[in-house]
């Protein structure tokens, strides 16, 4: 008994230290399982299985997309302003940044999914809130060159960076132009892969500042 007890420890020890088998959202940031406002869910926030969200135009937003969508203006990075989307050419982003802002700009409630209005906002470090003059740019601001040249990587042919290819730049139409950008998603995820801040990669000594800019 002892010793099958002691096998089982070990097992699991060696599980728990195997970083592929075990990462998974339960417990992260994302999890809102804990919170009043989720239905004791975990997906049910951002996704359903059934009647996802339509866009203004009544296109599937995709992704069995449950959360209401921001419709906020932006002031930019470079001072100049822009709407949440559709990403129909004069957009600020793209458009799975805008799924990002639809809880992180504080405009549409955190309980706003299912059709539902809600009524609780994010706050504190977690709000970005819509002046994005104080943020690393992203969208129409963060156009990426992606052949390279002295001040960034060049990206890959599936228009990726980083050691192992973790950031994806994102497709956007600003003005009428095909253009890959810097997104929310491109540094982060929202579900989780195993490193702080729902990064992509770790950034330790600015591992993943380093994978885009030459300095
Ligand atoms: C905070 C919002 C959020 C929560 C909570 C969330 N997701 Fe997602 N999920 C997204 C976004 C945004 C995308 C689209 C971007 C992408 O491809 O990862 C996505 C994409 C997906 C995809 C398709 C792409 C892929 O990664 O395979 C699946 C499947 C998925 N989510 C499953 C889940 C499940 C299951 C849960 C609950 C255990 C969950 N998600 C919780 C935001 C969320
Ligand atoms: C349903 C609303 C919702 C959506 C959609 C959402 N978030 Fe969040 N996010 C939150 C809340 C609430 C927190 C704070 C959780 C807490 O209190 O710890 C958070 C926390 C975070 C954090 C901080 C994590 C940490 O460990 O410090 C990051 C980064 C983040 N979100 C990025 C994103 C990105 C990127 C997207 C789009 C892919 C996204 N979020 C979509 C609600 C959301
Ligand atoms: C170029 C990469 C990059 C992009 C693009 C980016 N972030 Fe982040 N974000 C980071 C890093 C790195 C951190 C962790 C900062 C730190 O070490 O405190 C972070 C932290 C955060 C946090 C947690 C803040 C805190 O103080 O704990 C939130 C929330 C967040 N990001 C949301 C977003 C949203 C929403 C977007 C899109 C508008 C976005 N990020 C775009 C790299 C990025
Ligand atoms: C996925 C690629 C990518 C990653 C990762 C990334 N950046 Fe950037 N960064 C960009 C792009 C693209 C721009 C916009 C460049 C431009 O102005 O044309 C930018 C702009 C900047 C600027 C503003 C430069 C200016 O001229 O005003 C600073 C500072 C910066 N990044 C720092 C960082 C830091 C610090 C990190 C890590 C937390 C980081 N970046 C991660 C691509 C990236």
């Amino acid at each position: 008994m002892k010793l099958r007890a002691l096998l089982l420890g070990g097992t699991l020890a060696a599980c728990l230290a195997t970083p592929a088998m075990g990462q998974t959202m339960v417990g992260e940031a994302h999890d809102f399982s804990g919170s009043g406002w989720s239905d004791g869910e975990i997906c049910k926030p951002c996704h359903t299985p059934h009647n996802a969200l339509l866009d203004e135009a009544s296109d599937q937003v995709g992704w069995l997309w449950n959360h209401t969508l921001t419709t906020a203006v932006y002031t930019l990075y470079d001072g100049n302003s822009a709407d949440a989307g559709p990403d129909d050419g004069d957009a600020a982003f793209d458009k799975l940044s805008r799924l990002c802002m639809s809880c992180h700009d504080g405009t549409v409630a955190l309980d706003a999914f299912g059709g539902e209005t809600g009524s609780i906002f994010i706050t504190g470090d977690h709000l970005v809130g819509t002046d994005l003059a104080n943020d690393h740019p992203v969208g129409r601001t963060a156009i990426y060159p992606e052949e390279g040249n002295g001040d960034f990587q060049a990206a890959d042919a599936d228009h990726k960076l980083g050691p192992s290819g973790q950031l994806k730049l994102r497709e956007m139409n600003v003005d009428g132009t095909l253009d890959y950008v810097v997104g929310c998603m491109t540094c982060h995820t929202p579900h989780y892969k195993g490193f702080d801040h729902q990064l992509r990669m770790t950034n330790s000594s600015s591992a993943l500042c380093l994978s885009c800019h030459i300095k």
